[in-house]
């Protein structure tokens, strides 16, 4: 998607149902996992001191997840109406409107964590916008910390068509899995979204830190992820 196919999606209507549509529901194992999600997220900002989310959408994890109430975090989303949003669920919160893609001096080396949540990078226009979101996700972590980022996994997507579970708003737009649409109730289609396979992700943090793992959710008719955790970003990253 391009930044103002973004803004146009993430609308004023969307953002209003986006926390019940896709984080509530129970339909295809959704609520169970933003419970995952919630468990990792605040294992992982338990022990640090600032946390940035993003593509933060309506600020539901950045809200939910902290593992200690003193935590600093911050946001940053092209959408002004999931800001909006993202405002009002997080006082004294920072949110910043802007596309992820783009260098961000400020932000350079700054936070313990850094999250990407609900594959916002299979949004991108090519997989080099993918690898570009990953440097910048490492570039604003600072050394010794951690980028938690969860993926889908496209051979999963392929095994739940062949079983004939896959969700029926989903089609597969290429036979591997990589590339898939999304077709929502309203009728707003995402047209191509992009889902890289595991391991290339995994070797788009490998060179940066320490340790990447790569744990699988649980198997839901929905749509399959895998939870990637990149631990001790490097001083120098290249
Ligand atoms: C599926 S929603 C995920 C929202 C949130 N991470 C969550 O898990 O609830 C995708 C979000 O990515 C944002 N987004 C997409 N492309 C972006 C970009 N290039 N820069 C910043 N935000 C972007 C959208 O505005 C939207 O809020």
């Amino acid at each position: 998607m391009t930044p103002d196919q973004v803004r146009s999606t993430y609308d004023e209507a969307y953002a209003r149902r986006y926390d019940a549509a896709f984080l509530h529901t129970p339909q295809y194992g959704f609520r169970e996992k933003t419970r995952i999600e919630l468990f990792l997220l605040r294992m992982l900002t338990m022990q640090a001191d600032s946390w940035l989310d993003v593509a933060c959408g309506t600020g539901f994890f950045l809200r939910h997840g902290r593992g200690h109430p003193d935590i600093t975090c911050a946001g940053l989303d092209l959408s002004p109406a999931m800001l909006a949003m993202a405002r009002e669920a997080n006082p004294g919160t920072l949110f910043v409107e802007g596309d992820f893609l783009a260098p961000r001096p400020e932000f350079e080396g700054r936070f313990a964590l850094t999250t990407c949540m609900w594959g916002a990078y299979g949004l991108q226009e090519s997989v080099a916008h993918v690898e570009r979101l990953v440097e910048r996700l490492t570039q604003w972590t600072r050394p010794g910390g951690t980028v938690f980022l969860p993926v889908f996994d496209p051979a999963r997507f392929v095994s739940l068509q062949a079983e004939g579970r896959l969700m029926p708003e989903v089609t597969l737009r290429s036979p591997d899995g990589t590339r898939w649409s999304f077709l929502e109730p309203d009728g707003k289609l995402h047209e191509d979204v992009l889902a890289p396979p595991l391991e290339v992700m995994r070797a788009m943090f490998e060179p940066a830190f320490d340790s990447v793992e790569l744990s699988p959710y649980p198997d839901s008719p929905g749509i399959p992820m895998a939870a990637l955790t990149a631990r001790g970003r490097r001083e120098r990253t290249r």
